[in-house]
């Protein structure tokens, strides 16, 4: 197998989750590591054992640099439209997170720089579309396994913006980082679940709340200004004229990690969740006409894992299903929608945008 050299920019939380896994795809090896934080860089860097001369605070000159073949970029929203642009320039495969980009405008400007560059491939970290459960849902849908789709329910749920957890402010409520709250950050899957399951969403209604409007400085203790949505939600013709409602919140006591999908069709239904993800429950009629609720454990077929996608896609072995730029930029044209809704109070064609 071609041995492959990444380079990783962003040494937080998710990037740490990625190159774990990384790590243990074969001929795949971390050749050089960037981060703003130059104790992330000196932590990772020993641990990785990395050259010195592959050390970066500054990820242009990374990417730039021949000593790698890729990139693996976990930074927060506002460095995403940069990186990808470099990346683009360079020829260097990449992949970035979600949401594809801090705003809309950036998301266009990439779309037209990709046609330029079209040998340059880049990958978002969508990462619900390896779920298990959701890729087997992907094909039964496709076999027509629940007749006509008639209508989805789509929810993610999580917990820590809640008062009692009591998180000092950070990036993720600070608009001129993360461009919207919960909408960038839970939104972006639930419209890539969507996209993903069904099709693309053509009409979009929103809304949006606000729910904490102070938040502590970790720095110096004093109490700051916020103003950013903990809620959003929002309804969605999907491709077919297919109705799906979603709603997202990071201040939902109780719940860890929680990414819903049911899918209702005329001859049966499809429910999956990422924190049973191995797991899909299909409700349907059995040759005898009764209505059996089985719980499918998903063959190992549909366990790829979002790292092997990325290094198949460095090594020029690329999936359908792989979330690339055209699926980053499609998910932040919906995620404008639903913002531009909520702000106009009116459905959004998306095609208008
Ligand atoms: N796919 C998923 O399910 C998923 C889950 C969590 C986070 N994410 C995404 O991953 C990204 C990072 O999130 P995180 O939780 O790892 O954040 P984090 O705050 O834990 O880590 C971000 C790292 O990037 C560094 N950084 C910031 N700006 C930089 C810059 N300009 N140049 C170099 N380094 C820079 C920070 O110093 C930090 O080390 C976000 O876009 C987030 O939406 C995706």
């Amino acid at each position: 197998m071609k041995p492959i050299k990444i380079g990783w920019i962003g040494l937080g939380v998710m990037g740490s989750v990625h190159v774990e896994q990384l790590l243990k795809l074969e001929g795949v090896s971390i050749a050089a590591v960037c981060d703003r934080d130059a104790d992330r860089v000196k932590e990772w860097g020993d641990k990785l054992r990395i050259a010195p001369s592959a050390r970066y605070t500054d990820f242009e000159s990374m990417i730039q640099s021949s000593d790698i073949d890729a990139v693996l970029a976990v930074t927060p929203n506002d460095s995403h439209y940069e990186i990808v642009r470099l990346c683009l320039i360079h020829g260097k495969t990449l992949m970035t997170e979600k949401p594809f980009t801090r705003t809309y405008e950036e998301a266009e400007k990439l779309l037209e720089l990709s046609e330029a560059y079209p040998d340059s491939a880049c990958m978002v970290g969508f990462s619900y579309r390896y779920v298990p459960s959701f890729r087997m849902s992907r094909e039964m849908i496709k076999e027509g396994k629940l007749g006509p789709v008639r209508h989805v329910f789509i929810q993610y749920l999580q917990e820590w913006g809640g008062p009692l957890m009591n998180i000092p402010m950070n990036w993720r409520w600070d608009p001129a980082v993360t461009g919207t709250g919960v909408l960038a950050d839970l939104g972006s899957h639930i419209l890539d679940s969507a996209r993903f399951l069904i099709g693309e969403p053509t009409e979009i209604t929103g809304m949006m709340s606000s729910f904490i409007n102070k938040r502590k400085d970790a720095a110096s203790g004093d109490m700051v200004d916020v103003d950013i949505d903990d809620f959003a939600s929002f309804t969605a013709v999907l491709e077919g004229g297919i109705p799906a409602v979603c709603h997202t919140s990071r201040n939902a006591f109780g719940c860890g990690n929680k990414l819903e999908v049911s899918v209702y069709g005329d001859y049966g239904a499809l429910h999956m969740g990422c924190e049973f993800g191995e797991t899909l429950v299909w409700v349907h009629q059995n040759e005898n006409g009764d209505k059996v609720t089985e719980k499918i454990q998903v063959p190992e077929r549909y366990k790829l894992k979002q790292m092997e996608d990325f290094a198949d896609l460095v090594r020029g072995d690329v999936r359908e299903e792989t979330p690339r730029l055209l699926d980053g930029y499609l998910n932040q044209r919906a995620l404008e929608a639903v913002e531009r809704s909520f702000r106009e109070k009116r459905a959004i064609t998306v095609g208008e945008i």
